[in-house]
């Protein structure tokens, strides 16, 4: 979704936007543009396409001001053009938005009657038409976009400027995020600390309904209603470098490699390893909540483990590949804890009146912390009293703000679009919470811990062995690209891989690729079978393997070409299958973390091998701060 980065200080800032718009290319767009101050007017430059169209345009271009504002964007209203990009320029305010007005249609018909005329087909440009009007009034920028506040619906975070304000620009969120980084005599507005670190470490996170007047060098936030507000300063300790490809091809090979440390890094805090016991550090659910009211047995818990040994029902909510990591903590928890647990899609879950019980967990997870779906229902869980965790990547985000509870995927910066090291952390995490909750609850024995723990604390150093991989992926990407289209299928725990598997090739390859439980077969996709279609089965030994072995013979039996994944050296995996790809022994509950990464390899080397951008696949956003 749309990137915004925001300047002021003696740097130039066509640099410092640049960069910072680079930095949120993993967001996804499709068109750029900056405005720059330059002898007293703010000088608008914009491009389709990608970053590197902007640069061209900006290459000699002189700007003598300190200020700017920079923008890319990711179509909603209008295709993406460059009449369409952003900075809005209207009678001297320049403007660029994240989100959506959802008040378009009123708005414009509003402002043709009053004469605007138009010069993109945007919500956008109607923001800056209503500022411009409203400034006329004010004759400041701040009081003006307090004005025009009220009149908006929707989610949107805006940055402006105004030339009669050479020194000042506004920030205003409400939905999509904006974070200021305060430098040494100088300021970076952006949607997300990526665009920052590389100048300042010091954080502040502005709250939806927030106001930030930048006025040189110097800051302060502000309520909607004009009241300033003390905001805390964070420090934050990742580094510019964190952000860099270190020598890979893309960062979703470099974050695919990354992946053995980043589960040891989700697993780390949690573990007691002297007496082998999952302890759950920092979670935070002991923390009084206010909206428990309903849930008294809860309230009075005093601490976490306490508490969750009295919830009677799970809720997962997420969406994309952090659901399908929902989905696996479904089996873990049922299995484990002997707790119910419902997975839901964050879109359907908002919208389709959910019945949540008292002593309700709802379970939220979202790399980003942004995903607007997600951020939704997690305020519809606390709403009906329900207990909430969300289980983040981002470190101070909407969703990590707003939950009761935290588990903190680790991952480090994850940049590729498509969404690899925070999902296996995120099994990681579901796995330590399964065996918190069922020990929590009586579920398993000390024994049964240790012996889960042993497993999820040796993935790691196994998940090293699966990376290689690698190369058999990169040698066979030009034969699997060849194929109509791939059927993933799994049972159990790893069905949730499968559809994860297919999603990715999805992405990444845009071919047809669907996941399904091996079971279903029968029930439809077999009508799909002939020797086109491209079969991967994930089939490691454990209590299905015998049945997920029919099913293989069933589709061998109808011409499908198999890769099969399956436990160390497996003669029938091999007779059967065209290609046996042999994965570490391990518990069941550890073995998604392993089978995941020969389908996100598959479906990188196959994109990159077609030629697709595979850290920004075409119409996809890295944070879905839209619904
Ligand atoms: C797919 C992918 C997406 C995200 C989804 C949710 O590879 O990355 O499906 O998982 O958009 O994003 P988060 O986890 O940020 O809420």
């Amino acid at each position: 979704m749309c990137g915004i980065v925001g300047y002021y200080g003696p740097r130039a800032p066509k640099d410092v936007i640049l960069d910072g718009l680079k930095r949120l290319e993993y967001r996804g767009y499709d068109s750029a543009g900056v405005a720059i101050l330059h002898d007293g007017e703010f000088k608008r430059v914009r491009a389709s396409g990608k970053l590197s169209e902007l640069a061209k345009k900006l290459e000699g271009e002189p700007f003598g001001g300190r200020l700017g504002i920079g923008h890319t964007r990711w179509a909603t209203h209008g295709v993406p053009s460059e009449r369409n990009a952003h900075p809005h320029k209207v009678e001297g305010v320049s403007l660029v938005h994240n989100g959506i007005i959802e008040n378009y249609q009123e708005i414009r018909e509003e402002l043709r009657s009053s004469g605007a005329e138009f010069t993109s087909d945007t919500d956008s440009e109607l923001v800056a038409h209503l500022l411009a009007r409203e400034v006329r009034g004010t004759n400041d920028l701040f009081a003006a976009v307090q004005g025009v506040i009220p009149k908006l619906k929707g989610a949107y975070s805006i940055l402006a400027v105004w030339e009669k304000q050479p020194e000042v620009l506004v920030a205003f969120k409400n939905g999509p995020p904006l974070v200021l980084g305060v430098g040494d005599g100088e300021i970076v507005v952006a949607s997300d600390v990526q665009a920052i670190v590389s100048y300042t470490n010091k954080i502040v996170y502005l709250e939806d309904f927030e106001i930030a007047l930048v006025q040189g060098a110097s800051y302060g936030v502000y309520s909607d209603k004009g009241e300033p507000l003390r905001k805390p300063v964070h420090t934050l300790n990742w580094n510019a470098d964190a952000v860099e490809k270190a020598g890979f091809r893309h960062f979703m090979l470099k974050e695919i490699y990354e992946q053995p440390r980043a589960v040891a890094q989700a697993i780390a805090p949690h573990v007691d390893l002297d007496r082998m016991t999952v302890r759950l550090a920092g979670v935070g659910m002991d923390v009084p909540y206010d909206r428990l009211e309903a849930v008294d047995a809860l309230k009075d818990s005093e601490n976490t483990a306490e508490r969750l040994s009295l919830v009677e029902r799970v809720f997962v909510i997420a969406c994309g590949t952090s659901f399908y990591a929902g989905q696996v903590a479904k089996y873990l928890i049922e299995s484990l804890a002997k707790v119910p647990v419902e997975t839901d899609i964050a879109s359907e879950f908002r919208y389709r009146e959910p019945v949540i019980p008292p002593r309700s967990l709802v379970v939220v997870i979202s790399q980003s912390g942004e995903t607007a779906d997600t951020l939704a229902a997690l305020r519809l869980a606390k709403r009906a009293g329900a207990m909430t965790l969300s289980i983040c990547n981002v470190r101070r985000s909407s969703i990590d703000r707003e939950a009761q509870g935290h588990l903190y995927m680790n991952s480090g910066a994850e940049i590729g679009v498509a969404s690899t090291k925070a999902f296996v952390s995120t099994l990681a995490l579901v796995n330590l919470f399964s065996l918190f909750l069922a020990r929590a609850r009586g579920g398993i024995t000390a024994d049964q811990e240790r012996r889960h723990l042993e497993a999820l604390l040796a993935t790691p150093a196994q998940m090293e062995a699966v990376l290689s991989y690698d190369k058999w992926f990169a040698e066979a990407a030009e034969r699997l690209k060849g194929y109509r289209g791939v059927l993933y299928m799994a049972r159990g725990v790893n069905f949730p891989i499968a559809m994860e598997g297919a999603l990715k090739l999805k992405e990444l390859a845009y071919m047809h690729a669907e996941g399904y439980a091996a079971g279903e077969m029968k029930h439809g996709p077999l009508a799909l079978i002939d020797e086109r279609m491209l079969i991967v089965m994930v089939a490691p030994t454990d209590q299905h393997y015998e049945k997920t072995l029919s099913n293989l013979e069933e589709a061998r039996a109808r011409g499908g070409h198999i890769i099969s994944l399956g436990t160390g050296d497996n003669q029938e995996l091999k007779r059967l299958s065209r290609y046996y790809l042999s994965l570490p022994k391990a518990e069941w509950t550890v073995n998604p973390i392993l089978a995941v990464i020969p389908l996100q390899l598959l479906a990188y080397h196959v994109a990159d091998n077609l030629g697709h951008d595979v850290d920004q696949p075409r119409n996809l956003a890295k944070s879905v701060t839209v619904e």
